[in-house]
């Protein structure tokens, strides 16, 4: 059995991936998010597994450094990559909206957006046929139009926890987002049967809950 590599993004959906890798047999056992450790290997199953940051994801899987990799659609959206995407994961659901402060729902002619995704919100605006200037933000993207530094932002909504603390309300959506594995084009040649096997099994799982819900 060749070994697989897999980047896993660090943060709200790591859980949920491991519980589908779990379920698919595939051991992560001695995965921990909370130590500092960043490579887990895991023996049983042959498989060397990288903890990364949601956005390298794509990277890793591109130059080939991680065979597959667990990452948002709204990450992929952001920056495409030339990796293959080969299933949805149907985890991670969350949603990429427009919002702003409640009670001020107007857009002003010269409309300041902030946000960690310029591209997805470019695109929009523009499809849309409306001029938009775009404030790259790194995150807590929810600051800025209570500061003054932007009329609206684009970001993710899980809960509605967030925008609902800062006063703010969602105003249009762009997108619904779930998690998505991806491949590296030439390891998906090479290791063709090791991972057209692990897709099966993951897809199985998949199935099975939709069959359930
Ligand atoms: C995301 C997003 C919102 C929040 C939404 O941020 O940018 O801030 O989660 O979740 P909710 O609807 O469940 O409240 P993240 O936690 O990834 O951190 P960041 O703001 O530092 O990017």
């Amino acid at each position: 059995m060749e070994l697989l590599t897999i980047a896993l993004p660090k943060g709200r959906i790591l859980e949920e991936s491991l519980d589908l890798l779990r379920e698919a047999g595939i051991d992560c056992d001695n995965i921990n998010e909370d130590s500092r450790k960043l490579i887990f290997v895991s023996d049983k199953s042959n498989i060397k597994f990288i903890l990364a940051k949601p956005f390298d994801i794509p990277t890793y899987v591109e130059y080939g450094v991680a065979d597959l990799g667990i990452v948002g659609k709204d990450i992929l959206l952001e920056e495409p990559r030339d990796v293959y995407e080969l299933l949805d994961l149907k985890l991670g659901y969350c949603r990429i909206v427009v919002a702003g402060p409640k009670g001020k729902k107007e857009y002003p002619a010269h409309l300041r957006v902030a946000t960690k995704f310029p591209r997805i919100t470019e695109k929009y605006f523009i499809e849309k046929g409306r001029q938009v200037e775009v404030i790259k933000l790194n995150g807590s993207v929810e600051l800025a139009p209570i500061i003054g530094l932007a009329d609206k932002i684009v970001d993710i909504v899980s809960t509605g926890t967030t925008l609902k603390e800062n006063n703010l309300v969602e105003l249009e959506q762009i997108a619904e987002i779930t998690a998505r594995l991806i491949g590296n084009k030439v390891s998906f040649r090479l290791k063709a049967s090791r991972i057209d096997e692990l897709i099966k099994g993951i897809n199985n799982i998949i199935e099975r809950g939709e069959k359930d819900a």
